[in-house]
């Protein structure tokens, strides 16, 4: 039960890709496309594309690519309805009924129903008599009543059915309580509250959905934290805890902390651009997240030697995704949390003036590095100065490189310009590596050995060629998909995707929709979209017209040939084939 054809091109005709992709990417135009750094994996150089006349997107540097509903599916972690709802809502479409509500989509809305009313459960819970214990505990860790009801903290009361029992009461099933992850299923079957006894921090999306919970121990128990693990609605590894209040400030600067609370503190203090991850080290996709809505993140982690770890590998992965980076060290190995709790009144003046004297990630290097090799013995300070070295090659900026070679020349004595030919050498030697990858993996690519929605290809590489170059020429020209269809059969084509997807063209064409790769995105998955996106952005900028068309059509009908006598080969007994191949030697003669 497809969603009707005048829909979908009512949808895309009002929703510009470049619109939609501006929103999360900044872009510039290059010729007739658009590129940016892709938001799918971490780049320097964008290798990114749009290409709006139609409308496709495909980042050449990781193979995504797609239409505009599928690049709202990847980016907001929607399945293909909901992108769909997505789109719509925001050209100001309403849905077509029939599809409105079903599947993964209706079963997605349930669950945030069910989380909301969960949350509101632990928050009215804490205002009352049962929650006596959990707001005397957050009170004492200085959290004001206002700070409590703007996160929506909550408690959840000792007993082990409390939750359960509360959304049996409001029309939820013990099954779905479980799907949630806010029960587990006991002994005897029922389903348990998973959280008990713990003050509760909801997770919030950028929506405003409530996703997950995190509960604390109000004493010193163990686990001190238990988490929802992920759920239809709730990818921890690409969350942050208090992005849905930081992404509203519209600040170039974000502040990466370690736990709920240091955040809550952070907020309550006068930050309200702190967030954290959910219990578990940060992900490349959490930076590539945070790269959307900020220029540069501040690491506020722990001082002990965890927190210091988890700084040391955060650093590159936020580097990776584009930001800037520094790194706030909380003094007396305090976490930001006890830092202002203990300045009381100066909790903010003295926060804030910690963050105006952190220096850059490059200076917390150089002395981690400094720590590990005293200066005063020749052989450290040579092994000093090779990594500042390997530090200063990794600086995108001309004027920062030659600032930080020039205080280091002035530390060590060595000279500025001998620094400077060390990092120049180091950084060569990197680009030269990654061009080598590069190469290999455009090689790979090329003879379609990595290939698995199409694994026919590297068997039929020059069929292939022409397949996809007719079908990305259907899907430009709309009168030379006329011309192909009428002249081709799917039989004619070679390899069993592209055949696939011709067919999927044709049955379009028959139905009088024009061709677009929105048209056929309903028909494929993520991977195979990637693939025909892939196609169109090969042959952007090659015009094609009839003649091309009809020698494609050639080179596949002689592909298609020559196919036939091979397999007839292989399938032949030995002594057809005997008998075969005497056959060709008296042609030849
Ligand atoms: P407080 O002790 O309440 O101040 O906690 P905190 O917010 O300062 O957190 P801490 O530095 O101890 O830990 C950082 C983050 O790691 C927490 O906010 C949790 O998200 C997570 N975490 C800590 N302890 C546990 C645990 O026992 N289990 C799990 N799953 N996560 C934990
Ligand atoms: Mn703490």
């Amino acid at each position: 039960m497809p969603l009707p054809d005048s829909f979908l091109q009512e949808l895309k005709l009002r929703s510009d890709i470049a619109d939609v992709v501006s929103s999360y990417v900044t872009l510039r135009r290059s010729g007739r496309n658009l590129v940016g750094l892709c938001p799918f994996h971490g780049e320097k150089t964008p290798s990114f594309n749009v290409y709006p006349d139609n409308g496709s997107f495909y980042c050449f540097g990781c193979h995504v690519g797609g239409d505009v509903i599928s690049f709202v599916r990847k980016i907001e972690k929607l399945d293909y309805l909901e992108a769909v709802r997505f789109l719509a809502d925001r050209a100001g479409l309403q849905m077509p009924e029939s599809r409105a509500d079903d599947g993964m989509a209706a079963q997605r809305r349930r669950m945030l129903e069910l989380n909301r009313e969960t949350a509101r459960y632990y928050h009215a819970v804490l205002n009352s008599d049962v929650g006596r214990e959990g707001m005397e505990y957050l009170r004492g860790r200085a959290l004001t009543l206002k700070t409590i009801r703007h996160f929506g903290l909550g408690f959840a009361p000792p007993g082990r059915f409390a939750l359960v029992n509360h959304l049996r009461d409001k029309g939820f099933t013990e099954e779905e309580a479980i799907r949630a992850n806010v029960a587990f299923r006991g002994r005897n079957g029922g389903a348990v509250d998973r959280f008990f006894n713990r003050v509760m921090f909801p997770i919030i999306d950028l929506r405003g959905n409530v996703i997950a919970f995190g509960g604390r121990v109000l004493g010193d128990g163990k686990p001190k934290y238990l988490n929802t693990s992920d759920t239809l609605v709730f990818h921890k590894s690409g969350s942050l805890f208090a992005l849905n209040f930081a992404k509203n400030e519209q600040a170039d600067r974000l502040i990466l902390a370690e736990g709920y609370m240091d955040v809550i503190s952070l907020h309550q203090a006068g930050f309200p651009t702190a967030v954290a991850t959910l219990g578990t080290s940060l992900t490349d996709e959490q930076a590539r997240l945070m790269a959307r809505y900020a220029k540069e993140v501040v690491l506020c982690y722990d001082a002990d030697e965890a927190g210091q770890n988890a700084t040391a590998r955060a650093i590159p992965m936020l580097r990776a995704a584009g930001l800037l980076v520094k790194v706030l060290a909380v003094p007396n190995g305090k976490d930001p949390d006890e830092f202002i709790r203990s300045y009381g009144d100066q909790g903010y003046a003295r926060f804030k003036s910690l963050l105006d004297s952190t220096g850059n990630d490059v200076e917390y290097r150089l002395q981690k590095l400094r720590q590990a090799h005293p200066l005063d013995e020749p052989a450290e300070r040579v092994a000093f100065l090779t990594g500042a070295a390997e530090l200063i090659a990794g600086l995108q900026n001309r004027i920062e490189q030659e600032v930080y070679a020039g205080r280091l020349a002035e530390e060590t004595g060595v000279d500025r310009s001998a620094i400077l030919r060390q990092a120049d050498s180091i950084a060569r030697k990197r680009r030269g590596e990654e061009k080598k990858k590069e190469f290999r993996e455009f090689q790979r690519d090329a003879v379609g050995l990595r290939d698995r929605v199409n694994p026919d290809k590297s068997s039929n590489l020059r069929a292939a060629a022409a397949e996809e170059a007719l079908l990305s020429a259907m899907l430009r020209y709309p009168e030379l998909a006329q011309l192909a269809a009428g002249l081709l059969s799917p039989d004619d084509f070679v390899t069993a995707f592209n055949r696939r997807v011709f067919q999927t063209l044709t049955q379009k064409l028959a139905a009088g929709t024009e061709l677009s790769l929105s048209a056929v995105s309903a028909d494929l998955s993520e991977d195979e979209l990637s693939s025909v996106a892939r196609m169109m952005a090969r042959y952007h900028d090659v015009p094609a017209s009839e003649r091309d068309v009809k020698e494609y059509i050639q080179v596949l009908k002689s592909e298609q040939a020559a196919l036939r006598v091979r397999q007839t080969a292989a399938e032949s007994q030995p002594q057809e084939l005997l008998s075969y191949l005497e056959s060709l030697r008296n042609q030849k003669k």
